[in-house]
């Protein structure tokens, strides 16, 4: 196979946009982007500047067609694809790729990292998670991602599903609350961005020194009063307060202190 595959893009949200992008970076050869949403399948072709077409028109022909759809869509959008002898891949950490039966060679490219609107991310510094049912589909697969990262694993689905509950953990659940943390400033009229250099050294210093000697805080410390009070102040925010309480629990025992008490 050539080492510039003819890639055809589905999708046209967030993986869609910052993976175009990526593709376009390192000079793929991306011959279309294909989605449902009119709206953003306009907006993503003129972006890629590349053509646009509608899942249900003709679509042009590929060597691998990156399918970068919801992941409860993978498996009937690739279902409604007609079978060729293209690689079908998709990009979820959490789907195995037997989803994209029935096209003969089929795999994943699942880049670990949280992927939004607005600035593109430089994805040579992104690990990228492949797999492939086949040695073509894995080969080519392989020789995109290394085209795009320096740092590419291959992975089968049951250690890719554990890195994507750890990713999870590490980065959507930390990112919720801090969008939480923010709206109870702004309900008590205190400017939410005052957490953001918060935020961005601890992030910074985590990843420098290792998260056990980043953590600092009142569960961290044991400070049983200050946790307490805490909890008091998250009365009223009761799905918040046990999140809090739980989570003060688990940095408690973490670190060889009593439970809280007077819960
Ligand atoms: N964003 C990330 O951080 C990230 C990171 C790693 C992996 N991924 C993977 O990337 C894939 C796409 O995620 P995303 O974050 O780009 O999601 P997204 O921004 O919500 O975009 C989802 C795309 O799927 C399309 N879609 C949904 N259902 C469909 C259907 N039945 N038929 C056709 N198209 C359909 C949506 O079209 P409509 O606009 O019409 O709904 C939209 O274009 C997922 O498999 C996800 O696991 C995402």
């Amino acid at each position: 196979m050539s080492s510039s595959p003819r890639i055809l893009l589905i999708g046209t949200g967030r993986m869609a946009y910052q993976l175009g992008h990526s593709l376009l970076q390192q000079k793929a050869d991306l011959v279309g982007v294909a989605g449902r949403n009119t709206t953003a399948l306009k907006a993503l072709a003129r972006f890629l500047d590349r053509r646009a077409y509608a899942l249900n028109d003709p679509l042009p022909k590929a060597d691998l067609i990156l399918l970068a759809v919801s992941d409860d869509a993978i498996a009937e959008v690739a279902a409604a694809l007609p079978t060729t002898d293209a690689v079908v891949a998709h990009t979820a950490g959490a789907k195995d790729m037997d989803v994209l039966a029935p096209h003969a060679h089929r795999g994943v490219l699942w880049p670990i990292q949280s992927l939004s609107h607005g600035a593109p991310v430089d994805m040579r510094e992104v690990p990228i998670v492949v797999d492939g049912n086949d040695e073509r589909a894995l080969g080519m697969l392989d020789e995109l991602a290394r085209r795009l990262s320096d740092s590419v694993l291959q992975l089968p689905h049951a250690r890719r599903q554990h890195i994507h509950l750890a990713a999870v953990l590490a980065s959507n659940f930390p990112v919720f609350l801090l969008g939480e943390a923010r709206r109870l400033l702004r309900e008590q009229q205190l400017p939410p961005d005052l957490l953001m250099p918060l935020w961005r050294m601890t992030a910074a210093k985590a990843a420098a020194i290792g998260p056990a000697e980043a953590l600092t805080g009142p569960a961290r410390r044991g400070d049983l009063e200050t946790i307490q009070k805490h909890l008091d102040l998250l009365t009223p925010e009761s799905d918040l307060r046990r999140a809090y309480d739980l989570l003060s629990e688990l940095i408690l025992h973490a670190h060889g202190h009593r439970e809280p008490s007077g819960k």
